[in-house]
């Protein structure tokens, strides 16, 4: 039996779904480390080319109908006609080659959320006059290292994510010490939509939304409000990807009757694992799971959200995934890999960005970086291989998950380990970040929350060469 995740509003009725969208086999020619990993997850893009260190794919941005549930099918914004769009998966090293075509009946860029790839190639329209309905561009570039990230349009990302248009990257590092080897590999696109009526609500067409971002009343997982059920043998040890591509919530997940640890997070493997009791995923953010399912007894994933509850407000686990597991055993040697992260440096800069927000009697709600909404000039320039410190004070109740493009930074918190592009920044409080600056060009600072970037959160920074 399925279970739609319908937070409220919406009645989508339990019905089964269609071709499930979680089943898929390495494509062959992909898999470059001969690795014995099953692989679960939305389609792959086709690499074209035989060239070994040549990944090349054709990407279309398009309108097509996408199936939401058993019952919802709505015109959509896809990738290839999916939502999450097809995975592209290279290797460290490998020079990437994406013809895209823009068949929207509007302009748009794809940005690869988290790869520090050159500034011509990254989507920001403030350097990439955006593909203009019915054009094309080739996106060019080598990816410099592993890890897990994800693509997405910047230009109103706002309309454009919430309506489909989101997919997965992951890039497997160069040396086979670098990679474990599990049993399975599976990736989850944790996302929620706003629906009214039956289709995608109005965008910023509330105070709420302006103010809080865009929250959803159906949650998705790999584009499907439908509860995913998986079977494993008893003793299975998996890998699993998540990555957090909705407009403003931040997700918190779990696992129930499974016993699991953070390996990754942004910026590929963690040199030292951790665990947690649930694990809050930020709009942006990706994490990489070690999962055990020892049995006995079923175990699932599990994303708590906030309901309303006859005016209490309460936390609730919505089930993402059932896991059933066998009584077949399975046993799986503990795995280990080496990261090869950079040695710390010294910081060698600072830097203050203040978050604000504004109710203007013409422009009407405006979010500002340093009092300006939408600046036009960059509020910082800094010099290749500096070490920054930057200071991200809020002084808003409302949460912002910072981004910044093009390079890695570490959070100064030992809670949050491992290189990020993204922080959370919780209502009105400060949280200090050491970016390494080591890709030269003209980057993104940004909120996440799709809504207060297009709503002025958004400026950027200069690393000179
Ligand atoms: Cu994921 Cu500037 O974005
Ligand atoms: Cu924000």
């Amino acid at each position: 039996m399925r279970r739609s995740l319908i937070l409220c509003c919406v009645a989508v009725a339990c019905a089964p779904q269609p071709a499930s969208n979680f089943e898929g086999t390495l494509a062959s020619g992909v898999d470059v480390l001969q690795l014995p990993t099953e692989y679960f997850g939305p389609r792959k893009l086709v690499d074209l080319d035989p060239d070994p260190d040549v990944v090349e794919v054709n990407l279309e941005a398009k309108i097509d109908n996408h199936q939401l549930s058993g019952t919802l099918s709505l015109p959509s914004y896809t990738y290839n006609g999916l939502s999450p769009g097809p995975l592209l998966e290279a290797t460290a090293g490998n020079r990437v080659i994406v013809h895209f075509t823009n068949s929207l009946p509007e302009p748009t860029t794809v940005h690869w959320h988290g790869l520090r790839v050159p500034e011509a190639m990254d989507g920001s329209p403030r350097i990439q006059t955006p593909v203009p309905a019915g054009g094309t561009f080739t996106y060019d570039f080598v990816v410099p290292e592993a890890g897990t990230f994800w693509y997405h349009p910047h230009v109103r990302a706002n309309e454009q994510v919430e309506k489909g248009l989101q997919g997965v990257i992951i890039v497997r590092p160069r040396t086979p010490a670098e990679e474990p080897h599990y049993a399975a590999e599976r990736y989850f696109v944790l996302d929620d939509v706003l629906l009214r009526n039956g289709q995608f609500a109005p965008f910023l067409d509330t105070f709420m939304e302006k103010m809080h971002g865009r929250t959803g009343n159906a949650l998705l997982l790999n584009g499907s409000a439908e509860v995913e059920t998986v079977t494993v043998p008893a003793g299975r040890v998996e890998r699993w990807r998540i990555v957090n591509t909705s407009n403003a919530r931040t997700m918190k997940v779990s696992f129930e009757g499974a016993t699991w640890r953070v390996i990754g997070t942004d910026g590929g493997l963690l040199r030292n694992a951790y665990s947690v009791e649930s694990l809050e995923v930020p709009v942006g953010q990706r994490y990489e799971l070690e999962v055990a399912f020892t049995g006995p007894g079923p175990a699932r994933f599990v994303s708590w959200v906030l309901v309303n509850n006859n005016g209490a407000i309460e936390e609730r686990a919505f089930p993402l995934v059932e896991v059933v597991v066998d009584s077949v055993p399975e046993v799986w040697p503990t795995q280990s890999w080496t990261v090869s992260a950079p040695a710390p440096r010294a910081i060698d800069g600072d830097a203050t960005f203040e978050f604000d927000v504004m109710n203007d009697p013409t422009m009407g709600l405006m979010w500002m970086i340093n009092g300006q909404s939408h600046p036009a000039q960059p509020l910082f320039s800094f010099q290749k291989g500096q070490v920054v410190l930057m200071r991200l004070v809020n002084n808003v109740g409302m949460e912002h998950p910072f981004h910044l493009h093009g390079q890695f930074f570490e959070i100064l918190d030992a809670s949050q380990p491992g290189f990020k592009d993204t922080v959370l920044v919780p209502g009105n409080s400060v949280v200090e970040i050491a970016a390494t600056l080591d890709n030269p060009g003209r980057w993104m600072a940004h909120c996440h929350i799709l809504e207060h970037a297009e709503l002025g959160m958004m400026s950027e920074i200069v690393v000179t060469p």
